[in-house]
């Protein structure tokens, strides 16, 4: 997943493309580039830079570039195609012509060779120079890049958001999206495009979304939009509600840092626009359930990859309890290759934070390709995943930048609680106790998470003894199965430490073996109804001598005296909602170990924070 931004206007732009690029590096960020046409010597001519590494490694040669230049585009890479060096870095040129791009060419291998046989010599090892070289050929065919995007788009098979210039037309360049996310901003006297809104939001809040086989071309006044037939049409700009303050860091070490301790604020948002808390309602246009037929629903299918999968599978448990519909989760990657057995009967839930997510939003098609209803649960409006679905519950968590997701997973948890009760209100399966007890639970939620974001010094101290540990379970049964699993997927994302996540009661058939006196157990046992059969787990443990850190209940005597380290959380009454309290002493936990293991907490290595190839 790459970065890709571009601007045409009347500032000098290097400085501003480099600045736009550390805002998408959360994308990816090994190697990138920065392409601007110079018109201020002689005849239009491109001038490029490129550094392999993250962007610091890029900044240097910034001066190198035209520094009058007006119009330009730069690319941060995450590499798919060709090892992530400065020769595989973009932007590609190749005569006149410069272009970046974020996506995967499919057929990029058989067009190579057709390339290749008609003499084309290529520079890098990418799908990218590929396009580059198919472009060109079309340009000397056309002679008119308008006409030549149009005909090389039918060549290509894949996902591409492709930003294009052409020395010959200076003072426009092209944008492409088909499959990659790309969002184009409006400015005065001055227009923008970037992988997402976040990139733009400094010097606009006004958006254009491209769909699908669309394709653009900016000028400094103006922006026009056609299908890949050449179709025109009319793209008003939306107005973002997202400001740039709320993407910085605020003062905190890391965005990861800042989000953890966000979360008081979004479940309280979140409850005000979804909710009417005082007469234990929903706001239905905001639910997203208005455009769904309840009536036609008879099984439930969430699809959803990494942290938002677990979110789902915590959100299975909740509309099977309220709605009495079966539900189950699946992994975006595998749904749609399994044949599943889905119909107009079957209400898909789409869970990404991003909504970008490629796995993902190919589910939500082949859902919609099957007749289901689609529902997603999102927290980028406008991303592809909303946009395909019927019914979209927006999370409005406020822009998620560290690649480990953590307020959007609490978001999504609530996301699904509201969902869950919500249908099962409409469908008579929740009694007015029942619901009372949720608005109750709702409603004393914010101040319990501040609570438990804010015992983070008992935290850090636990990390300080685990930070250095090789390997780590994490257990928990029922909704706390889930927890436990996106516990340990913090802690190896963004401190390499290998953990895994298991049922409690799974131990004993088989990763038991792996006890010893060096391996931490974060053992999470809530005094609900699986509480127990899991102290009974966490005993077998011990008497491994393996090193029990529980998260509990405050003031659970019993389970603190079996612990080494006992982290207390707040009880919120209610089994589902106790997993967004469970959770956030993992998150910290996984903070707090990375930090003082070195590594780029909000930048972990291999990662990208939106999945947009499969
Ligand atoms: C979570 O910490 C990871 N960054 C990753 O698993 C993420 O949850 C997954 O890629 C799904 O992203 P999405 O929510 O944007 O679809």
């Amino acid at each position: 997943m790459c970065g890709v931004i571009g601007y045409v206007g009347s500032k000098p732009c290097a400085r501003l493309i480099f600045d736009g690029l550390k805002r998408l590096e959360y994308r990816g960020y090994d190697s990138a580039g920065i392409a601007v046409l110079d018109t201020e010597n002689g005849p239009a001519k491109i001038e490029l830079v490129k550094a392999e590494g993250k962007l610091i490694h890029l900044e240097p040669h910034l001066g190198e570039l035209p520094q009058k230049a007006t119009m330009g585009m730069g690319h941060t890479r995450w590499a798919t195609h060709g090892a992530p060096t400065a020769r595989n870095a973009h932007p590609h040129l190749h005569g006149d012509l410069v272009i970046i791009h974020n996506g995967i060419i499919e057929n990029y291998r058989e067009l190579k060779e057709q390339l290749m046989k008609s003499g084309v010599e290529f520079k890098s090892d990418t799908d990218t120079e590929v396009v580059l070289h198919q472009l060109h050929a079309e340009l000397d065919r056309t002679k008119d890049l308008k006409a030549a995007i149009m005909a090389t788009v039918k060549h290509l098979r894949g996902a591409y958001a492709l930003g294009i210039i052409y020395a010959r037309e200076p003072g426009q360049m092209y944008v492409v999206k088909q499959g990659s996310p790309v969002v184009l901003g409006a400015g005065d006297g001055e227009n923008f495009f970037g992988s997402d809104a976040l990139a733009l939001l400094p010097h606009t809040n006004r958006a254009v979304f491209l769909m699908d086989g669309e394709f653009a071309r900016l000028t400094a006044d103006k922006i026009e939009v056609w299908d890949f037939s050449g179709q025109p049409l009319r793209r008003e700009p939306a107005v973002l509600n997202w400001s740039a303050a709320s993407a910085d860091k605020q003062g905190y070490k890391h965005y990861m840092l800042k989000e953890i301790h966000e979360q008081p604020a979004v479940m309280s948002s979140m409850m005000s626009r979804l909710l009417d808390l005082k007469a234990n309602g929903f706001v239905e246009k905001e639910t997203g359930l208005d455009a769904l037929d309840l009536g036609r629903i008879k099984n439930v299918a969430i699809v959803a990859c990494g942290t938002a999968h677990y979110a789902g599978q915590i959100g299975r448990y909740m509309i099977e309890e309220f709605t009495r519909l079966p539900a189950n989760v699946e992994l975006a990657s595998e749904f749609r290759y399994r044949n599943p057995c889905i119909d107009s009967s079957t209400l898909v839930i789409a869970v990404s934070q991003s909504g970008e997510t490629a796995d993902t939003l190919a589910c939500v098609k082949h859902a919609a390709a099957q007749g289901c209803q689609v529902m997603s649960i999102c927290n980028v409006r406008f991303s592809s995943i909303p946009r395909a679905s019927q019914a979209v519950l927006y999370m409005e968590a406020g822009p998620e930048v560290g690649v480990a997701s953590t307020k959007a997973f609490t978001a999504m948890v609530l996301s699904f609680y509201i969902v869950a009760l919500a249908m099962g209100v409409k469908r008579g399966k929740v009694d007015p106790g029942r619901l009372e007890k949720s608005f109750d639970a709702m409603r004393r939620l914010p101040a319990l998470v501040d609570r438990a974001v804010n015992a983070a010094g008992v935290i850090e101290e636990i990390a300080h003894k685990i930070y250095e540990a090789q390997n780590m379970l994490f257990i928990g049964r029922g909704p706390s199965f889930p927890v436990a699993t996106e516990g340990a997927l913090k802690l190896k994302e963004v401190s390499y430490i290998h953990a895994e996540g298991y049922a409690g009661g799974e131990l004993k058939h088989g990763p038991i073996a792996l006890v010893d006196r060096h391996m931490p157990v974060v053992s999470i046992a809530p005094r609900d109804s699986t509480y127990e059969k899991m102290i009974s787990n966490i005993e077998e443990v011990r008497a491994r001598q393996g090193r029990i850190i529980g998260v509990g209940d405050i003031g659970d005597e019993r389970f603190q005296s079996i612990c080494e380290h006992y982290i207390p959380c707040p009880q919120v009454g209610d089994d589902h909602l106790q997993a967004i309290l469970s959770v956030i002493p993992l998150q910290l936990l996984a903070y707090y170990a990375a930090d003082m293991r070195g590594t780029d907490v909000d930048q972990p290595r291999n990662l990208a924070k939106s999945v947009t190839v499969e």
